[in-house]
């Protein structure tokens, strides 16, 4: 089954569908890898639930199912779509036997309250800049407070932000809003770009010739936030192969982007061995 012929039918409005019970599934989710039991969470499931882990899709009970596998969460963070009726949770495990930085979305139905998709971006060693250390270090400095209601930007809004940070990486004209510290946790990586002052632009390394597709988003207006996930073409090192599973989440304050932290699975082990110097040489 293909993951991506999914994105077109993703769920567009719910009239019941509240932050209350997003909450509640999501906690439930996190309680589920904390222990190891996928039936805490698909207590929630649909009769036609799919379970994904980058991009392949698994029964949530096998013993493929990371949901099986008992993890020390040392940070989460949930955001809660309520017209899409959607979460987003961010697990980082560093301390962990088996370290882990997972990225989820799942999509609920309208109104009935039954998870219909789930999509994991699972990463651990090997992966895309993976360093679950670090990147518990610079994630927990930072503060994510809910935003106030007067400074809270539209849905749309935080949706065109996340367009066109992926827009800019097929066009060196886009320019993304983005305001101080000007860095971005890119796996473990604190990929610290340069704010210049005069045009106001954080200058970063950004590849500029590709074009990501298969955005799917969860969107958070109380949170300031707008999740994208992607298909990464062009940094799986193959030609004609999946693109890269990716998920970026982006903290929006005063219309620009505060934080943004990124998870990408490695179609073809060892991707994520990288050149530090020059982490995108080969794009
Ligand atoms: C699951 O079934 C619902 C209808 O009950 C449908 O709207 C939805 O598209 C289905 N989801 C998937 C992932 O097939
Ligand atoms: C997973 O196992 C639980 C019991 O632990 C069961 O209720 C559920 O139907 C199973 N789900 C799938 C998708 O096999
Ligand atoms: C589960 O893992 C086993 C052993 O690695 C593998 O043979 C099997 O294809 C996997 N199943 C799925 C659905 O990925
Ligand atoms: C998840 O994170 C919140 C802080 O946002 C924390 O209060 C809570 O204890 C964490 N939950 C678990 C199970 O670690
Ligand atoms: C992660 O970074 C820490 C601190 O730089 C380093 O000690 C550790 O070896 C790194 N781990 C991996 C898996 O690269
Ligand atoms: C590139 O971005 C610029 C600035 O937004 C825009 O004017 C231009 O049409 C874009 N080019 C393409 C090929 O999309
Ligand atoms: C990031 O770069 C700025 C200069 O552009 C520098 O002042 C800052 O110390 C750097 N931060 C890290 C953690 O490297
Ligand atoms: C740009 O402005 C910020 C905040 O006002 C300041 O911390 C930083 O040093 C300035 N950067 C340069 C290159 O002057």
């Amino acid at each position: 089954m293909r993951l991506f012929s999914l994105a077109i039918v993703a769920s567009t409005a719910s009239a019941d569908c509240t932050r209350a019970f997003l909450k509640t599934a999501a906690a439930d989710y996190l309680a589920a890898q904390i222990s190891g039991r996928p039936s805490t969470f698909t207590i929630h499931a649909a009769s036609n639930f799919t379970y994904f882990e980058n991009n392949n899709a698994l029964s949530p009970n096998s013993t493929n199912s990371t949901l099986t596998y008992p993890l020390k969460v040392d940070y989460n963070y949930s955001v809660y779509d309520t017209v899409r009726c959607a979460t987003f949770t961010e697990m980082v495990a560093a301390r962990d036997p088996h370290p882990f930085i997972i990225h989820t979305r799942i999509e609920y139905g309208q109104g009935d309250g039954q998870a219909q998709l789930l999509e994991a971006i699972v990463t651990d060693r090997g992966d895309w800049l993976f360093n679950a250390t670090t990147a518990l270090q610079y994630i927990t400095a930072e503060p994510w407070p809910p935003v106030a209601e007067e400074k809270q930007e539209t849905r749309e809004y935080l949706q065109k932000i996340g367009d066109l940070y992926f827009d800019r990486f097929g066009n060196k004209s886009v320019v993304i809003p983005w305001g101080l510290p000007c860095y971005r946790v890119e796996g473990g990586l604190y990929a610290n770009g340069t704010m210049n002052n005069a045009t106001g632009i954080c200058e970063q390394a950004l590849p500029s010739t590709i074009i990501v597709p298969y955005r799917r988003y969860v969107v958070d207006e109380e949170a300031g936030v707008v999740d994208v996930f992607v298909g990464f073409p062009g940094l799986d090192r193959t030609q004609g192969k999946d693109p890269m599973p990716d998920g970026h989440l982006i903290r929006v304050e005063d219309h620009k982007i505060k934080f943004m932290h990124t998870a990408s699975a490695c179609v073809v082990p060892g991707c994520g061995e990288f050149d530090p110097d020059d982490p995108f040489k080969d794009t």
